[in-house]
């Protein structure tokens, strides 16, 4: 197909239906048809003609569907809307594609926009805007705007964050649809031809796909830190001393859930990066692909990021609520009482003050480093930044937010790690399981910045490769192709 046809008379495909289009010279207001007179269609009228259109509505019943439009919309009979317009959007579901057969010969060689979504991913053999393409060939078939609701749609150009996705198999079409996205105020992204249709039709229907693994990890991980937790906090000392510790359920054992699994979080961040560290210092190259779970592992990492910043932001609620509450008033008098008892005039412990001022600084300074994260990984502030900003607050800031809550935790915990009472039932106690993986991350980390080390991996970042070297000693440099010389 090389050429739209415009209302009888054809037009080369080269030309725009739209105003101030790429090769537009039309000052006049572009005619828009929408067939179908439901939600989908009322919401696009509405922003069409904000956007300068005018609109003609297709429709079976044009009297009754006229009530719901704005009076300078045109509500007709499908045939008069599709003579009137040479770009249609088909605004009814895929169920009545069929129903429209009979208008094959005057939808020919218009652009028809499939804005259809499905119920389930993958619902049919063939996406539904490849389907409309089957029923009618003669046409341009454009698939977009399936991801913006009716009711984003009637927000108005105002909001002019929305991405819309555009295929088509016809350049020309495309570009006309992708050029009145851009004039409806929405930012189009061209995803080339109509095979891409059944993945923009999936796109809808996806369900935070991307934070189920990091998701199912936090679950887990809380899962498991809470029954430990309730095990030595709450079950030990009722089976010990019959002491009832139940009321710490809400709040301290949440509050020792949460932290354990913000830091472990945040552990497996950085251990994903050392792990793709040492697969390629052990295979000497960066050509070689990651085993499946660590590339998806790596992939996950912003997710993984923010969750641990979300569990770090609620403990600190936690921590802060922690003097409110009964139970912290009637221990705090019940010791001033013991201490009146004892005829102990002064019992300021210079050890214990220092170790809670540091302990909450550092947590403190942590929570401000990951704020500083969360916030760069917000699109708009992240594409503000160069690769190397970003990355030197993603990758060196992390880890020093990593070190910092390792420090609060380590000085949290102080001594108590070496005193026999705190492994009731024989366990360690949780700061020194909430340890472990960060101190594995930080002197692998450690490691990685020696000076023989860091020198081979950014050898290998910049294209060397082990394999190379061997065969031509000497001229390892000499070998790389240019092409496959990147610098990360
Ligand atoms: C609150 C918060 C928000 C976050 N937001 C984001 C975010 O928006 N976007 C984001 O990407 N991350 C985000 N993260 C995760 C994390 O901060 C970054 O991924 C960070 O860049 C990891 O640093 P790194 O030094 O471990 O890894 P990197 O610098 O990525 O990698 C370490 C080493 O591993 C190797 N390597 C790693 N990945 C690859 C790869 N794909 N291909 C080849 N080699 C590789 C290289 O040798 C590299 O030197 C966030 C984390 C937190 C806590
Ligand atoms: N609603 C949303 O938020 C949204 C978002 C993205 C994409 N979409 C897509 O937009 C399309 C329309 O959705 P909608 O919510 O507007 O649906 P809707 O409210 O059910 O409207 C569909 C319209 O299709 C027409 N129609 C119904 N049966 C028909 C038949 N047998 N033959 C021909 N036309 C028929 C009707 O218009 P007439 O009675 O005037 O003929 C009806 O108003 C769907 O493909 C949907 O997936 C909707
Ligand atoms: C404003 C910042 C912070 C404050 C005020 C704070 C406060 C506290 C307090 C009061 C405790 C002791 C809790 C208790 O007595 O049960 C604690 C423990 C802990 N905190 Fe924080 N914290 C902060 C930030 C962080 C951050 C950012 C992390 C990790 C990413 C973290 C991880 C931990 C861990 C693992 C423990 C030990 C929990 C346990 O085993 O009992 N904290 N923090």
């Amino acid at each position: 197909m090389e050429s739209i046809t415009m209302m009888g008379s054809p037009k080369s495909v080269n030309e725009t239906f739209l105003p101030n289009g790429t090769n537009g010279i039309k000052e006049d207001k572009t005619t828009i048809g929408i067939l179908g007179s439901g939600d989908f269609a009322k919401s696009l009228t509405i922003r069409l003609i904000r956007c300068g259109y005018h609109v003609v509505i297709g429709s079976r019943e044009p009297k009754c569907a006229a009530d719901f439009f704005p009076h300078v919309v045109d509500v007709t009979h499908h045939e008069d809307a599709i003579l009137k317009a040479n770009i249609i959007f088909v605004a009814i579901h895929r169920e009545h594609y069929s129903a429209l057969w009979d208008l094959k010969h005057l939808l020919a060689g218009k652009i028809l926009v499939d804005v259809s979504n499905n119920m389930r991913v993958d619902q049919y053999p063939e996406s539904n805007a490849e389907y409309l393409s089957s029923l009618f060939p003669d046409c341009y078939v454009v698939k977009g705007f399936n991801v913006v609701s009716a009711w984003a749609l009637q927000l108005g150009p105002k909001d002019a964050s929305s991405q819309v996705y555009i295929c088509s198999n016809n350049v020309q079409a495309r570009h006309q649809v992708i050029e009145l996205a851009r004039q409806m105020n929405f930012i189009p992204i061209d995803m080339g031809t109509l095979s891409s249709s059944r993945e923009i039709e999936n796109l809808p229907l996806r369900l935070f796909t991307p934070w189920k693994g990091p998701v199912v990890i936090a679950i887990s991980l809380a899962t498991f830190f809470f029954v430990y937790s309730f095990i030595r906090d709450i079950i030990h000392p009722y089976f010990k001393n019959q002491q009832s510790d139940f009321y710490k359920i809400p709040i301290e054992i949440v509050n020792k859930t949460l932290p354990i699994v913000a830091i472990t979080l945040l552990s497996l961040v950085y251990l994903a990066g050392l792990l793709a560290a040492a697969h390629q210092l052990y295979y000497g190259t960066k050509y070689r692909r990651f085993p499946p779970w660590l590339e998806n592992w790596l992939q996950c990492r912003k997710q993984l990021g923010l969750l641990s910043f979300f569990f770090a932001a609620v403990h600190v609620v936690y921590s802060m609520c922690l003097p409110m509450r009964r139970s912290e008033r009637y221990t705090f008098l019940n010791a001033a009482y013991q201490q009146v008892h004892g005829n102990v005039g002064n019992s300021w412990n210079e050890e214990e003050v220092w170790r809670v001022e540091m302990y909450i600084s550092f947590g403190i300074m942590s929570l401000g480093l990951l704020s500083l994260l969360a916030v760069t990984s917000i699109p708009s502030v992240n594409s503000a930044l160069n690769w190397r900003e970003f990355s030197f607050i993603q990758s060196t800031l992390g880890y020093v937010a990593l070190l910092i809550s390792t420090f609060h935790v380590l000085i949290y915990g102080w001594k108590r790690a070496f005193e026999e009472e705190y492994y009731r039932f024989y366990t360690p106690p949780t700061f020194v399981l909430a340890l472990v993986l960060p101190t594995i991350v930080i002197l692998g980390k450690i490691v990685l910045l020696c000076p023989c080390v860091s020198k081979k991996l950014r050898r290998i970042k910049r294209g060397w490769e082990k394999s190379h070297f061997k065969e031509n000693p000497g001229s390892a440099a000499a070998h790389v192709s240019p092409e496959r010389v990147t610098v990360m």
